[in-house]
């Protein structure tokens, strides 16, 4: 059986995370690379340690070297420096536009045709700059944002209401980080819209535990943040593209006037296939909805504005 091949750059948290779920969910045969020198040789090692009790038929190798990477299908990105208590993502900013610039050049240069994805954050400016870098066209680079965002909201309107989360659809748009935008109207519970479902006080205090949901984590570990919830979050993308299914995803992806949003990327739904976006079909948004997203898009634009990627 021969598997796609995946390159996850980051041995880290959020990246030997992803890996571990790629193996051994069988999707794809997996590359770890790091600057670290014998992190994801080690990681690797360890979880081909696992292959004969997970019964899992890709391989997973570590390496420094983005040679080993070469004639990827999908390349993750996840490397750079997590979040630290009281920090906020933006603060991240300069030390990670760093590595992501240098990281995207080599793995470009290795595997010129892969789709890249990218969990690096702040994450609407990482991916916006990975794609400035890349000359990629913009459908075939995205980022890991709204399904990780979603997945917050339906954790905590699981919590709240004790509907079991197969029944719940839950929708988080916009800037991955405090501009996030939850979508209650457009969250369900056995289709019903949690608006019509809750009153607007504990619609509100839902939405805002999304919004801190990342930091809730962050606060609880004191020295890093949150890798499961993202790790799962990038590898339900990297299966729509592997399988290429067709999902609807909030996806970080470029905005080109849709929804009135020029030149920004940031999460919105979006159709996943083999050949990356395949389309950003429109929601039915009201005026307050659409304000609000504009308004998230703004805080991203002025990040990119200020870092001078624009134009
Ligand atoms: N090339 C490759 N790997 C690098 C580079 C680089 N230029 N610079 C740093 N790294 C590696 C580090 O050596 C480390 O192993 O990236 C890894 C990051 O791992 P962690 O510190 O554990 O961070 P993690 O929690 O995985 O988060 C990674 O994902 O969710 C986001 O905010 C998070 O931006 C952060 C990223």
């Amino acid at each position: 059986m021969t598997y796609p091949k995946v390159t996850v750059v980051g041995a880290g948290q959020v990246g030997a995370t992803a890996a571990f779920l790629l193996v051994t969910k069988g999707l794809a045969d997996v590359v770890l690379v790091d600057v670290a020198d014998g992190l994801p040789q080690g990681k690797s090692l360890d979880m081909m340690h696992s292959r004969s009790v997970e019964q899992f038929g890709p391989r997973i190798s570590g390496t420094n070297d983005y040679a080993d990477t070469a004639g990827s299908d999908v390349v993750v990105i996840t490397a750079g420096l997590p979040r630290k208590p009281g920090m906020s993502r933006d603060d991240l900013l300069a030390a990670n536009s760093q590595v992501v610039r240098s990281v995207i050049g080599q793995a470009q240069s290795a595997s010129p045709d892969a789709l890249v994805i990218c969990v690096t954050n702040p994450l609407d400016v990482m991916t916006y700059l990975a794609w400035r870098e890349s000359g990629l066209p913009h459908t075939r680079i995205f980022g890991m944002g709204g399904v990780l965002d979603s997945a917050r909201f339906a954790y905590a309107i699981s919590e709240a209401t004790g509907a079991p989360v197969g029944t719940i659809r839950a929708l988080a748009c916009g800037a991955h980080g405090d501009a996030m935008v939850p979508l209650p109207r457009h969250s369900t519970v056995d289709g019903k819209p949690l608006t019509e479902l809750l009153d607007a006080e504990a619609v509100r205090a839902l939405c805002e535990r999304t919004v801190n949901g990342g930091a809730e984590v962050v606060a609880l570990l004191k020295t890093g943040s949150a890798f499961y919830a993202p790790a799962a979050s990038v590898v339900h993308m990297v299966e729509a593209v592997l399988t290429d299914s067709g999902a609807t995803m909030p996806s970080c992806v470029r905005l080109s006037g849709e929804y009135g949003v020029e030149d920004v990327y940031m999460s919105m739904p979006a159709t996943l296939g083999a050949e990356g976006v395949r389309a950003i079909p429109e929601l039915d948004l009201d005026a307050g909805e659409l304000a609000a997203l504009r308004e998230s898009a703004a805080t991203i634009g002025e990040a990119l504005d200020a870092m001078g990627l624009r134009g």
